[in-house]
């Protein structure tokens, strides 16, 4: 697939699946690290971030067997506490394997992870953090080297900002630490609770994940198991805003409406009828969607920023003026460019972008700078008159699974090229 081509217009109807989050499978994998024997993960997406992250298990002697969406892992003590840079380039999520390693091999090597250019995405609260915990570091340009040769030690540590990569190492790190790790001021997204459910299945001792003090008890061995991936929260978000921004009424299936709140809400602000039972949501979006005064990102329960740029797109189109402002990254708004060859009236100061809704976006030839970004434009192109070519699709891929088979069982004209 080199492009997607996609005509607008057609209103979105009907039911979509989602598949389990990028964001917990992620970790999860890195988890396996600790544990030995065979795992199997259930609902787990097909994702190039994924496929990064079992190079890796492979590259550290693991084995591991994809059956559909289920993967079987079989884990034993890591043959390399090294992790090349070209792996951990491949994805921002290759730093989840320091806490792993560290924990399991007392020693870790690794540079610099990937991902999407969002701005500076150093790695020193994850650093800080370990260093607490008694693991000693020497960095030498993006070259760093962990060592804990007397083992790990529980202790009190104080984030000074909840960051989710810093608190799910953490975690990883604790769980074989002597004596008891607290995590005061710890992120508390559904992921990290879906991290240490699998953790604690495996025999770890892990409380008040999901809330923002963590509490971890070093215990000993951890064994292989079998564990279900929660379902992904953005990619419901996606969805909802292709259905919103078409005018459309779909409902989203195999989804935690509770892990969404804050995203349901604005779209209910910009007039959209939103149903919910236990693991579905149903939404059905007026002709013209309204705007929104003032949406500010945050860290969970708050509206999440991975679900930013879908709603800067969704209200490309609206009905007047919105204002929207990214206080987690610094570079969110490097596919802003893009939406303006639709015809958007975006403006950008800092970390606020100003969205005038425009009656019609123009189909346009664009490229994705970013995974969320690349997806705020497949959102534009379904609403757009005329044809759209998007390029530059390894950023969805890393995050979507068959997008645009789904779009068009949906109702969309979308094709891959
Ligand atoms: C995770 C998610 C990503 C989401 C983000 C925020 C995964 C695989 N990715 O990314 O989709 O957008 O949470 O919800 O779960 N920071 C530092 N120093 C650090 C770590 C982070 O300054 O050591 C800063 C970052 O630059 C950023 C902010 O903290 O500005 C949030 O980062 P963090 O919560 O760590 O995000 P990730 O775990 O990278």
């Amino acid at each position: 697939m080199q492009n997607l081509i996609i005509n607008g217009g057609n209103k979105l109807e009907g039911s979509i699946n989602i598949h389990g989050a990028k964001n917990s499978i992620l970790p999860i994998i890195s988890a396996t690290v600790l544990l030995s024997g065979r795992s199997i993960l259930h609902n787990c997406p097909n994702l190039s971030d994924v496929s990064a992250a079992l190079e890796i298990i492979k590259y550290l002697g693991l084995t591991y067997k994809k059956n559909g969406s289920d993967i079987e892992v079989v884990s034993r003590c890591p043959a390399r506490f090294e992790i090349p840079d070209e792996l951990m380039r491949s994805m921002r999520s290759s730093v989840m394997f320091l806490g792993a390693i560290i924990s399991r091999c007392k020693s870790a090597v690794i540079t610099l992870p990937g991902g999407c250019k969002l701005g500076p995405r150093p790695i020193d609260i994850h650093i800080e953090a370990l260093s607490k915990l008694g693991v000693r570091v020497k960095r030498e340009q993006d070259r760093f080297e962990f060592f804990a040769e007397e083992g790990l030690k529980g202790a009190d540590i104080r984030l000074r900002f909840p960051s989710v990569g810093a608190t799910e190492n953490i975690i990883m790190a604790a769980v074989s630490a002597l004596g008891t790790t607290r995590i005061f001021g710890a992120a508390k997204e559904p992921e990290i609770k879906d991290l240490a459910d699998f953790l604690n299945k495996a025999g770890a001792d892990i409380k008040g994940a999901g809330t923002n003090i963590i509490v971890i008890k070093g215990t000993g061995d951890l064994k292989g198991i079998e564990h279900t991936v929660i379902p992904d929260r953005i990619e419901a978000a996606t969805y909802m805003a292709a259905a919103a921004v078409t005018g459309g009424n779909i409902t989203i299936k195999n989804t935690l409406p509770e892990h969404l709140t804050a995203v349901l809400d604005v779209f209910k602000k910009c007039g959209c009828e939103i149903e919910t039972q236990s693991d579905s949501i149903s939404i059905c979006a007026p002709n013209r969607l309204l705007p929104v005064y003032k949406t500010l990102t945050g860290v969970y329960p708050a509206f999440p920023t991975d679900a930013g740029p879908l709603l800067i797109s969704v209200l490309s189109s609206a009905k007047g003026r919105s204002v929207f402002y990214e206080r987690i990254f610094k570079n969110r708004y490097a596919f802003i460019p893009e939406m303006r060859k639709f015809g958007a009236d975006i403006e950008t100061f800092g970390s606020r972008a100003v969205i005038r809704g425009v009656g019609t976006l123009k189909g346009a030839d664009v490229e994705c700078t970013d995974l969320r970004g690349g997806a705020a434009l497949i959102i534009a192109a379904l609403k757009a008159e005329g044809t759209t070519t998007i390029g530059n699709l390894c950023h969805i891929r890393r995050g979507y699974q068959d997008i645009a088979n789904n779009l068009r069982q949906l109702g969309a004209d979308i094709i891959e090229k």
